[in-house]
């Protein structure tokens, strides 16, 4: 079965026609459509592996799905929200509030603990000092990191450093988690375990969308999208 048949879930990404050309104001060489007309919707509830040969824009898209970059064209909507007209300020609180970001270089802050890395995730909602401690403390639980709670980056493997990063980015409960190459830098058993914990967080009902080029482990997720020259040239669905 190919394509989407979820449409009747809530749709916590619906993207439609996005394009990213970078250097459109230079040379004609200079110029790189990334992203080529991508319509994609994600329902709640899915796993997806998005895969494809270096420089297909797996990247790009995810920055764009991140309301990190701007599309140069096509709308895309995040949870509902239409993000294409947004201003800075309301970008920032989709960030906060919508998505959950992992990336293959951890980016955890090399001066504080686990605990207040994963604390940090939640810097930008309202909630009180206390309680954002406490919540970090239950994340770093749900990633099996209980007894690592004041340990630095440094003090820590690098299996570990990506499970602080997915607690960071599970912490506020978003709609959706994107993770681009988050086994990258791991060794293939710290790989399995950070495949294996995030179908046990989408298990619990976290919606993922993960970037990889290891077709292995693309192949034990339930949904794989595959890109090409910027551009979606297969999306199938697993049988349930
Ligand atoms: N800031 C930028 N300026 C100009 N070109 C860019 C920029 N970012 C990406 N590109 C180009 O866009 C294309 C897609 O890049 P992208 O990083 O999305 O690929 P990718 O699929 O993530 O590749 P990889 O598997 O190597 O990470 C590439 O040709 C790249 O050179
Ligand atoms: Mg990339």
């Amino acid at each position: 079965m190919t394509g989407t048949n979820l449409d009747h879930r809530h749709l916590v990404l619906e993207a439609d026609d996005l394009t990213r050309v970078f250097g459109e104001g230079g040379t004609e060489a200079g110029r790189v459509v990334a992203l080529d007309g991508v319509s994609l919707t994600i329902a709640a509830g899915e796993l997806a592996a998005l895969v494809g040969p270096s420089g297909s824009g797996k990247s790009t898209l995810m920055h764009v799905f991140g309301c990190l970059d701007t599309p140069t064209g096509g709308t895309l909507k995040i949870n509902g929200i239409g993000v294409s007209l947004l201003d800075d300020n309301a970008l920032s609180a989709v960030r906060a509030h919508q998505i959950g970001f992992v990336f293959q270089q951890f980016f955890l802050n090399q001066t504080q603990t686990a605990i207040e890395n994963v604390a940090d995730g939640l810097l930008y909602t309202g909630i009180p000092r206390a309680e954002r401690t406490r919540r970090a403390s239950d994340a770093l639980q749900r990633v099996g990191l209980g007894d690592r709670l004041t340990h630095r980056p440094s003090e820590l493997s690098g299996g570990q450093r990506q499970r602080v990063a997915i607690a960071r980015a599970v912490v506020g409960n978003p709609p959706l988690i994107l993770a681009d190459e988050p086994t990258g830098n791991l060794d293939s058993q710290a790989s399995a375990d950070i495949v294996a914990l995030l179908h046990a967080l989408n298990y619990e009902g976290t919606t993922i969308v993960v970037v990889t080029h290891d077709l292995k482990l693309a192949a034990l997720f339930p949904r794989q999208i595959q890109m090409r020259d910027g551009s979606i040239v297969a999306d199938v669905v697993a049988q349930p």
